[in-house]
């Protein structure tokens, strides 16, 4: 979702889970083992991409037509950890012919990216900007062109501040139509060349960040949850309320999708959820069914919805009358609504109970109502700030992830539409660390396929090095480096898209053995 560090940006989720202003570093050390799987182990069907998102990666803010999303404003206002904007960010705006022939020589057989609102409605609804239109329909022309698969969000994070002003964004049901009528234009304009589409990207993740911790924009918080000295903001109820209209929009989406175009334009769609693998951090009973909190909180508040009309029992227990309810209408349409679910996964937290030492004063938050303890490693960690040195390798979250879907929820068609490991800014091409992360997760994910997932299709984040929406550019999680120093923006391919490009193409083993160390710098 984010930032150049994607490790960053999930500990960069943990801290704002935490409310802790705390950095954490990913470490991966070691040798990149030996595997034994290729392209041809994977079903003839499965896409392998990377993605990126449209303010990480555009640039262009002020340019052609498009007005500040809420993100612009943020940024401006210096809100990022490093003071840092997207106003240029890859500028990808002009540059997407070289970036997709970049992918094309890569290999990548599929590319997500996000479609900005305001370039394409500057008011928020109404008026097309042309411009805008021309862009993506360019760069939806030149992946197809290139044989790439378009993988397209239609929201990620970055509505108009305009609406923002107007009515307070997803904190008002108004927002359910002037989403549903964005997405309707993208369907209308777009639909006949986009296979996949999901809606929204990581609401759970949105909800936290924007009205409970407020770490993102619109910056909206209070205690109990807040840290981040908001100026307005109700943590007790209003990530409830967002995540609310979220989900009624998501599916007032789907809906009109299924209606309008599914049958013409045989795309599919879906949304984005932002999901750790919970698993306990003792075998206490206690810690065993804070872990199934966790996993109902995080993951269940998007998903549950989707799939049994409801939030989960548990939520609906502890938050009580701040959590709003479905009429059995809404429940009706939002049941069934996706043909796949998206998850964006980086790595395990381990849980541990919490519910013994709550203070039971004032209405309560998110993090109150779920009363557990986050760690990274297996090990508790001291209380007080939280301070990891760094995440633990531990890809085998992604099969036991994947198979939690295929048990819990019926085993949808899954894509994880989201992987990859942050590097610090002055990393080198030689990108082992990468290699040996994305080595280990893919091969996770395709034990889960062994046993029966229903996974499609696999995205590494992130294309190029972007702006990352929770660390600025202090973190790299691209498969091609970006010089942001160079008014060229120039993109170099890292080892990791030659490790990639071998597998995608010459059904290479993903193996260290494979990598010409020589990279190419034709790009
Ligand atoms: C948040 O809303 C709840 C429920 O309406 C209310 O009890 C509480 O006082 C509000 N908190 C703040 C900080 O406004
Ligand atoms: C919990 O029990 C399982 C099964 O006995 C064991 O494999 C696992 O290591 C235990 N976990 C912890 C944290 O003690
Ligand atoms: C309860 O939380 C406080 C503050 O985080 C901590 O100091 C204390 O050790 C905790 N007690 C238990 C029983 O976990
Ligand atoms: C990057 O910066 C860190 C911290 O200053 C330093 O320890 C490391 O050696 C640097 N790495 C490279 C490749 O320059």
């Amino acid at each position: 979702m984010m930032v150049m560090m994607m490790v960053s940006l999930s500990a960069s989720q943990i801290l704002l889970l935490l409310s802790s202003t705390l950095v954490v570093l990913v470490v991966v050390t070691g040798q990149v083992k030996d595997t034994s799987f290729s392209r041809d182990d994977f079903p003839s069907n499965f896409v392998f991409g990377a993605g990126s998102a449209a303010y990480q990666i555009e640039g262009a803010v002020a340019e052609d037509g498009r007005t500040p999303s809420i993100w612009d404003k943020f940024t401006h206002e210096g809100h990022m950890p490093d003071h840092s904007t997207a106003d240029i960010a890859c500028d990808g705006y002009h540059k997407y012919k070289e970036d997709v022939k970049i992918m094309s020589d890569i290999g990548l057989e599929a590319y997500r990216f996000s479609i900005s609102w305001t370039r394409l409605l500057p008011y928020g609804r109404g008026a097309i900007n042309q411009k805008g239109l021309e862009y993506y329909n360019r760069l939806i022309d030149e992946l197809v062109t290139h044989g790439i698969e378009p993988h397209v969000t239609i929201y990620h994070i970055d509505h108009p501040q305009i609406l923002e002003d107007e009515y307070g964004g997803w904190l008002s049901p108004r927002m359910i139509d002037d989403f549903t009528a964005f997405a309707d234009v993208c369907f209308r304009e777009f639909g006949d060349r986009v296979s996949h589409w999901t809606t929204i990207n990581e609401p759970n993740i949105m909800c936290l960040g924007s009205y409970d911790s407020g770490q993102f924009p619109p910056r909206q918080c209070s205690p109990p949850g807040g840290t981040f000295n908001c100026a307005a903001g109700n943590s007790s109820i209003e990530p409830y309320i967002a995540m609310h209209n979220i989900l009624l929009a998501h599916a007032s989406v789907v809906a009109i999708y299924r209606e309008k175009y599914q049958a013409k334009q045989k795309g599919l769609i879906g949304i984005n959820v932002y999901a750790f693998w919970c698993t306990p951090l003792t075998n206490s009973s206690a810690d065993v069914a804070a872990t199934q909190r966790a996993t109902d909180f995080y993951t269940g508040w998007v998903v549950n919805p989707l799939v049994f009309g409801d939030y989960p029992k548990i939520m609906k227990k502890n938050a009580g009358s701040r959590i709003p309810s479905f009429t059995k209408r809404q429940s009706e349409l939002l049941k069934g609504s996706f043909d796949f679910i998206g998850l964006n996964h980086y790595f395990v937290a381990y849980i541990k109970d919490n519910s013994r030492n709550s203070s039971k004063s004032g209405p309560g938050d998110f993090k109150s109502d779920m009363n557990v303890k986050l760690s990274v490693t297996n090990e508790e960690m001291p209380p007080g700030p939280f301070l990891p040195s760094f995440i633990p390798y531990n890809p085998s979250s992604m099969q036991n992830l994947l198979e939690y879907f295929r048990d819990y929820y019926g085993n949808p068609p899954i894509y994880i539409h989201e992987n990859g490991f942050g590097t610090p800014y002055n990393e080198t091409l030689n990108d082992i660390s990468r290699i040996h992360y994305v080595n280990g997760y893919i091969e996770s994910m395709l034990d889960a396929i062994r046993s029966g997932s229903n996974t499609r299709g696999y995205f590494l984040w992130s294309f190029l090095d972007v702006f990352e929406l929770l660390s600025g550019y202090v973190k790299r999680y691209g498969l091609v480096h970006v010089n942001f120093e160079d008014k060229d923006l120039k993109r170099e391919p890292k080892l990791s898209a030659q490790w990639y490009s071998n597998f995608l193409k010459k059904n290479a083993k993903l193996n260290t053995q494979n990598l010409d160390i020589q990279l190419s710098h034709s790009h």
